[in-house]
């Protein structure tokens, strides 16, 4: 009986290993790590779920910088001299040298690679013409941004080449650090991979009177981390590298530079951190153990700086944090490092003092109501799948099919489900265009105190049931999707229509 028992577990081990492979292409995958019930997980296997990469073979770890570059800082974008507040971005090709000697073909927005600094203000109405320069057709998504459905840059919004879109707003948010990046249908994971990428500041009276550190390039500092995987000829070969649950590198990029070091007085650095990747997550620390300060989500600032030994941002995701510089020495080692502590940017600490302000208390005023925790949930979705199969509520993306509907102004309780697979599922950003919410709760549980602040990504576990409270201030059709931006090309992506 025993005996039988053993034959038929194995004849089923056997079906779903077959089953595995055939879903990864034929690349080979290391059953002995697979979570089955009773077995023991080895270390890596539990830090490889918790960064969502189950299903990667094999989780490349990423080098540690050499630090031998000085990190790159995006130029400021000045306007135009038309009249009012214009700006000018161009999606464009070029050639990169990003390791010395060699010229990486990369996409960029008025440059070769990455893009500038946009920065507006609350209360301005401001104009940005968008010119695709590209060979393919593309779309300039602000993410973030409350904005127009039309003026979103959703995949209806798509530029042809040589084609120009201007497009208008009023800055009615608060202060933040956003960003923008392609999202033409089927194609932002490789748009964005090859460079299309870059940030949107809004300052408010608030952000110019809190007296945060906002000398931007010396204590005001922007890190787009991105892992890469460059091929022999140090190019960017995206559809070789390509994974369709989610494309990681072992070669981080930050603002572009390979191998980074940042420079900083002895003084309160503010960095504006976003997690600009493709897919890889990252457990932000530093190496000697000090706490930080966060003082930002992805749409504001926190109600009160929280203190912090590490932070965790999945794809798109940002958080201003502030490190303390002017507790170290110029011989002091402090980098940051991830959670397997790869060094991913170390500080050279130049002997200056820099300006030795004090940090805000109270910096806003945050909340969610009572009202909003009563609200029934109205909206529901679940997240399904994996790689070429993910799905939200059993489909996948039809541009023609508007799956939700929500009245302008009103306030909505979404609730959203990661539905867990097989292999144990894996962690899936989710994103709504056009609105900052709030997070209700994650399982029943109010959010950690660094996610009570407006949030337009948050991360949610395999398993876990968030509840979101979710108002749109402007008209039009907006996306909702994965982050993973594989997983998104890939279907994992509804629309929701706002009037
Ligand atoms: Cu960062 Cu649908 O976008
Ligand atoms: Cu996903």
């Amino acid at each position: 009986m025993k005996s039988k028992i053993w034959v038929f577990i194995l004849i089923i081990s056997a079906v779903i290993i077959g089953g595995c492979g055939a879903n990864n292409s034929g690349k080979e995958m290391d059953h002995s790590k697979m979570n089955h019930e009773g077995t023991e997980m080895e270390e890596g296997t539990k830090n490889e779920m918790e960064n969502g990469h189950m299903s990667h073979n094999e989780p490349l770890a990423l080098n540690n910088s050499t630090g031998e570059n000085e990190l790159a800082i995006p130029p400021i974008l000045e306007q135009t001299d038309e009249e009012g507040i214009v700006y000018e971005l161009n999606a464009q090709e070029g050639k990169t040298e990003i390791f010395d000697g060699y010229e990486t073909n990369t996409y960029g927005y008025n440059g070769s690679f990455l893009g500038p600094v946009i920065r507006v203000n609350r209360g301005e109405t401001v104009k940005i013409r968008t010119n695709n320069e590209l060979a393919d057709g593309t779309t300039f998504h602000w993410h973030g941004l409350e904005i127009s459905g039309e003026g979103d840059g959703g995949p209806h919004q798509i530029l042809k080449p040589g084609d120009s879109k201007t497009i208008e707003f009023k800055v009615n948010q608060e202060a933040s650090t956003l960003w923008f990046h392609p999202h033409p249908e089927g194609k932002t994971s490789e748009q964005v991979y090859k460079g299309l990428a870059g940030l949107l500041f809004i300052e408010d009276e608030n952000s110019k009177k809190l007296g945060l550190p906002s000398d931007y390039g010396v204590n005001d500092m922007p890190l787009i981390f991105q892992d890469r995987k460059f091929d022999d000829q140090k190019q960017l070969n995206y559809e070789k590298v390509k994974n369709e649950d989610g494309t990681i590198g072992d070669t981080l990029l930050i603002n572009g530079t390979v191998n980074p070091n940042l420079s900083v007085n002895k003084e309160k650095v503010r960095l504006r951190i976003l997690n600009g990747s493709n897919a890889r997550n990252y457990t932000l620390k530093l190496n000697t153990g000090d706490t930080f300060t966060q003082i930002a989500t992805d749409g504001g600032f926190l109600n009160n700086p929280v203190t912090m030994n590490e932070v965790t941002l999945t794809p798109s995701e940002r958080a201003e944090i502030i490190v303390d510089f002017s507790q170290y020495n110029a011989s002091d080692d402090v980098a940051i490092v991830n959670e397997d502590g790869v060094t991913l940017l170390p500080f050279r600490i130049n002997d200056e003092n820099g300006d030795l302000k004090n940090m805000p208390v109270d910096m806003n005023d945050f909340a969610v109501t009572e009202e909003e925790k009563n609200l029934p949930v109205s909206k529901k979705l679940e997240l399904a799948g994996m790689g070429k199969a993910v799905t939200i509520n059993g489909k996948k993306f039809d541009m023609d099919r508007i799956d939700l509907t929500q009245k302008l102004g009103v306030t909505e309780v979404w609730e959203v489900h990661n539905k867990t697979d097989m292999m144990g599922g894996m962690i899936h950003p989710f994103h709504i265009h056009g609105t900052q919410f709030k997070i209700i709760s994650i399982d029943g549980a109010e959010p950690p105190e660094n996610e009570r602040g407006w949030k337009d990504t948050v991360s949610i576990q395999p398993g876990t049931t968030i509840k979101l409270a979710v108002t749109f201030n402007n008209k039009g059709i907006y996306m909702f999707h994965c982050h993973v931006l594989e997983h998104e090309d890939n279907g994992m992506m509804g629309q929701v229509k706002v009037e």
